[in-house]
């Protein structure tokens, strides 16, 4: 049944679609221009699509409200890591700005003018990102640039994205409502001691809504993370991994194919420290409790 769908396409009045093909467009000749000041564009388009004015305007009539328009007076929690690259995160920031604030606006929560909107921003912002990414409201990045995405992705509603380690999201996966995916962890004993591993989700994967990944899983081509599950390893192909943690407990019905991400046989690196002083790796810090603790002595 390839090619069938179970969505419709939906028109609105031509000319609010030509008004918003016009300003889309013009977004994305700005942003291509290696000339253009993103942190003046960003805060431009902003006060317009919130307060209908110019930039300069609002700061006059408005100053609480424009300041925080301009990305070079606000933070973000990735800039407090040691693990941030402060040249690359800054020339993502104000496009993380925009797509974080236009969110909250009408513009934002229209589909109509928020996907074609995050669109252009991920083409500037992620590693890379392949053909029809289709991203909808409220989702969260940790510093963008180390998302890989690959064709016809589409990430759902509430969604956080921590990539400072790494995220790979192969053609097709689907990453659904309220997705939590890290690629961090801390140690148990000592939280400053962070570790980085890339997780990385297969082709035409999905992780269903309200899932948890813990940071180094891999899901495997068209395998499945059921809903509400936290995985803290790997799903082969075509498994479908269900609970806390998440177990393999059914198969799809699929004939064995080649693989693009095979969890069997996908490298497993030992991860990055966040900041090199720590011991690598990491030791484990934990035991079980004995027999007595657990009142069974
Ligand atoms: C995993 C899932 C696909 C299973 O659906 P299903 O094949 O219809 O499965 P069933 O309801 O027949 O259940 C099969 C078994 O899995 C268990 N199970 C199903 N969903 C589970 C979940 N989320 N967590 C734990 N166990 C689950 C059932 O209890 C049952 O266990 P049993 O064999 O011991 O009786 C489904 O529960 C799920 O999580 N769907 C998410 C929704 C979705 O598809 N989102 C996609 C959006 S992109």
């Amino acid at each position: 049944m390839a090619g069938v769908t179970w969505l419709k396409p939906v028109g609105i009045d031509e000319n609010a679609q030509e008004a918003f093909s016009d300003f889309l467009g013009q977004l994305e000749t700005r942003l291509a221009d290696p000339a253009t000041d993103r942190y003046r564009l960003v805060r431009d388009v902003l006060a317009e699509v919130m307060y209908g004015r110019e930039y300069a305007q609002l700061l006059v009539d408005a100053p609480m409200a424009a300041l925080n328009l301009d990305a070079r007076n606000v933070t973000f929690e990735a800039e407090y890591y040691m693990a941030t690259d402060e040249a690359k995160f800054g020339a993502v920031k104000p496009l993380l700005w925009l797509w974080k604030n236009l969110d909250l606006t009408p513009f934002g929560q229209n589909p109509v003018t928020g996907i074609p909107m995050r669109r252009i921003l991920a083409g500037h912002i992620f590693r890379r990102v392949g053909r029809n990414f289709k991203c909808w409201q409220n989702v969260e990045f940790s510093v963008g640039y180390n998302m890989d995405v690959g064709d016809d992705v589409v990430i759902h509603r509430h969604v956080l994205l921590d990539d400072i380690g790494g995220i790979e999201l192969h053609d097709g996966a689907s990453v659904s409502d309220y997705v939590n995916i890290y690629s961090h962890t801390h140690s148990v004993l000592d939280g400053p001691d962070v570790t980085l591993r890339k997780t990385v989700i297969g082709r035409g994967a999905r992780v269903t809504y309200h899932a948890t990944i813990l940071a180094g899983s891999v899901v495997s081509d068209d395998a499945m993370l059921a809903t509400h599950a936290l995985l803290r390893g790997d799903i082969p192909p075509h498994g479908i991994a269900m609970g806390i943690p998440a177990k393999v407990t059914r198969y799809k019905l699929r004939s064995e194919q080649e693989y693009g991400v095979d969890a069997r046989t996908h490298p497993h690196g030992p991860g990055r420290k966040a900041n090199p002083s720590f011991p690598e790796p990491t030791p484990n810090q934990t035991r079980k409790p004995t027999l007595e603790e657990m009142g069974e002595g």
